[in-house]
């Protein structure tokens, strides 16, 4: 089982989106588990199409050890699980705060699920706070949804100054980012191309950068019909729609490596 954290903490950069399309399109392939850690509840709702509030058992739950993973996770389609998020889970970091290996709830409570699914991907808030943390420290390797438009690159520096503060104060601490995947592309601008070529800058060469994700509707609309945009007869031949097909490929083979 492998663990990918969809992360940036700003807010509005298709986080959500991405995590909800990858989930759907490698649960082809793979036994995926998809976990909700924003009390936005943003995708449950779009798995689900359920107020995210009607959950009882969330991962709020989860995190507190109050009841073992399996009774929150719920079935989405075929080969596709999840835990879900509502506004429960914004009190509790805070109640974290007292408890033992606070950092480590999510990583402790996942190896009881390591046998039944190849990938677990986990949709941040947009904060660097305990929430996000547990997701770092779960995960083997995580994705980042960067808009392509200069703004963008400003909370980059934070993150990867966390990344670097972590590393060198937590021995084994070694998530690699299986991408940047520039979101909110816009092909005619001169800044969307200049993006690219700083976000390769900031990140190093190293880093793949994935196939960028355009500006469009047929996205924003994803929340009202629960289905990826590749399965929606009238968006599924779209560039979006082959993008994220290609991302979630990419995804899959950094899950078999
Ligand atoms: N490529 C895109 N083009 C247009 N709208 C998008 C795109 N990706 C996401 N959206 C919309 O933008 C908003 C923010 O996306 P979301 O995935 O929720 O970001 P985050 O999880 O990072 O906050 C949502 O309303 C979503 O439907
Ligand atoms: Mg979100």
């Amino acid at each position: 089982m492998k663990v990918l954290a969809v992360i940036n903490q700003k807010g509005g950069v298709g986080k959500t989106t991405t995590t909800f399309h990858l989930g759907t399109a490698l649960a082809n392939s793979l036994r995926v588990l998809m976990i909700d850690i924003d009390p936005q509840g943003g995708l449950t709702y779009m798995a689900t199409g359920k107020d995210p509030d009607e959950y009882e058992t969330t991962i709020a739950n989860i995190l507190l050890g109050e009841v073992p993973i399996t009774e929150a996770i719920i079935p989405v389609r075929d080969n596709l699980d999840m835990v879900p998020a509502n506004i429960f889970l914004s009190g509790v970091e805070a109640q974290l705060i007292n408890k033992i290996q606070r950092e480590l709830r999510l990583k402790n409570v996942l190896k009881n699920v390591a046998d039944r699914y190849d990938l677990v991907i986990i949709d941040t808030p947009p904060s660097l706070g305990l929430l996000t943390i547990n997701a770092l420290f779960a995960s083997d390797g995580m994705l980042i949804p960067v808009e392509a438009k200069l703004m963008g690159l400003r909370g980059m520096a934070i993150l990867q100054n966390l990344l670097a503060d972590i590393k060198s104060n937590v021995e084994g601490f070694d998530v690699e980012i299986v991408g940047i995947l520039p979101t909110f592309y816009d092909r005619r601008t001169i800044l969307s191309r200049e993006v690219l070529d700083e976000i390769k800058e900031v990140f190093g060469s190293q880093v793949k950068i994935l196939p960028p994700i355009k500006t469009t509707t047929k996205l924003a609309e994803t929340p009202a019909f629960n289905k990826p945009v590749y399965e929606r007869p009238e968006t599924k031949e779209s560039d979006v729609a082959q993008a994220y097909l290609e991302i979630a490929k990419e995804v899959e083979r950094w899950v078999r490596s």
